[in-house]
């Protein structure tokens, strides 16, 4: 594991500070006026693939299995959520469909009402086993996917995740582009001499199968900590290589969403680009994650974690009505910590123990 000095595993607040956080009649509205309405869930930290800015190729430290919240369990924090204004789940991992019974999981969320009708329930995957499990997913209730994909190469796509897999990756997109699912998203990290020369055939690509494709920057979110400035490529650099091919107009009305989007050549084909580095979105951030083993966070930066574990499992845990009341409780504590943004420009900028598999993208 890392040595970075940080403090993660944070205990449960105390009664003072949870009585602090905002009146129970509230939604899950932070002391900036941001209003959470989507929660991320982390269903595994495991993954098929090594991308190289995500995990180390070995030795990474997983998570205990008794440590990984039961279906129930996230079952049950996602309905208090939803009771607090959540609208919006999306499921991610390391790579959720890795968890055996994600069918289980997305039927039972999808099925929590939210505070203005059915809930959404998104998914962002590695596509890998994606065209054989898609059917079920959309029959037990998903209504949104993305799909990473950083290269339409198979030799990058085999160093770069450090797995021979592109041709599974594309059966998964081609069974998604095939479903109703709509707007199907692909997701792009952006990096310095190993995908940047190819950033308008992805958008091509993405165009051919009726998919918008996001360019993400890259942020510091490695295990191995080997992120640095000079090799992200930034969302000037982006714009600048697709408008060599295309004419690029901005689309209005962003709203929260962290992609900014542009129409290509006068539509109906969109690029966006997450500039979470150059550009932060954190005024508009609506988000909230819980980890896999159950400890919530405000920020993918964070150093701070709201663990719900004693909510779920310690001594008052017999009692629904308690624990629903402890879940709301460092759901909101966990709101009201939340800073107004993330300080990865700033020089005293200390990264997140965790990798960005063991916290949900
Ligand atoms: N910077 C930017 N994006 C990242 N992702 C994973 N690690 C990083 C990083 N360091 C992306 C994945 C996936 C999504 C969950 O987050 O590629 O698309
Ligand atoms: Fe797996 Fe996603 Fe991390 Fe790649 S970025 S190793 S697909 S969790």
């Amino acid at each position: 594991m890392t040595a970075v000095p940080v403090v993660i595993g944070m205990r449960a607040p105390s009664a003072a500070v949870l009585a602090d956080a905002a009146p129970a009649s509230q939604g899950l509205v932070d002391t900036h006026g941001r209003v959470h309405r989507d929660l991320r869930i982390s269903l595994t930290d495991r993954c098929s693939l090594r991308c190289t800015y995500c995990m180390p190729e070995q030795g990474n430290e997983w998570l205990a299995r008794t440590s990984i919240l039961s279906t129930d369990e996230i079952v049950e924090v996602a309905q208090v959520a939803a009771s607090l204004g959540i609208r919006t789940f999306r499921l991610t991992g390391g790579e959720p469909l890795l968890r055996a019974d994600i069918i289980d999981v997305v039927r039972r969320v999808s099925r929590i009402e939210g505070d203005e009708g059915p809930v959404e329930v998104a998914m962002t995957t590695n596509g890998i086993t994606l065209a054989k499990k898609l059917p079920d997913l959309i029959e037990a209730g998903l209504t949104r996917l993305n799909i990473s994909i950083d290269t339409v190469d198979r030799q990058r796509f085999a160093d770069l995740t450090r797995r021979d897999r592109i041709d599974d990756v594309f059966e998964g997109i081609a069974a998604a582009a095939a479903s109703d699912l709509r707007p199907l998203k692909l997701n792009t990290v952006a990096m310095r001499g190993v995908n940047d020369d190819e950033l308008p055939d992805l958008v091509a690509f993405a165009m051919e199968v009726g998919a918008q494709l996001r360019f993400i920057e890259q942020m510091p979110l490695d295990a191995g900590h080997t992120w640095d400035r000079a090799s992200m490529v930034t969302r000037e650099e982006i714009l600048e290589k697709l408008s060599a091919r295309w004419s690029l107009e901005p689309v209005p009305g962003r709203g929260g969403a962290p992609a900014e989007k542009w129409r290509i050549d006068g539509g109906p084909h969109e690029v966006g680009v997450i500039a979470s580095v150059t550009a932060p979105f954190c005024g508009a951030c609506d988000r909230l994650r819980l980890t896999a083993d159950g400890q919530l966070r405000n920020c993918l930066f964070s150093n701070a974690e709201y663990d719900l574990i004693d909510s779920l499992r310690g001594p008052a845990a017999s009692d629904p009505a308690q624990r629903a009341a402890a879940i709301g409780a460092m759901l909101r504590s966990c709101v009201h910590g939340k800073l107004p943004g993330h300080a990865i420009n700033d020089p005293s900028f200390l990264q997140p123990a965790r990798g960005m598999n063991a916290i949900g993208g």
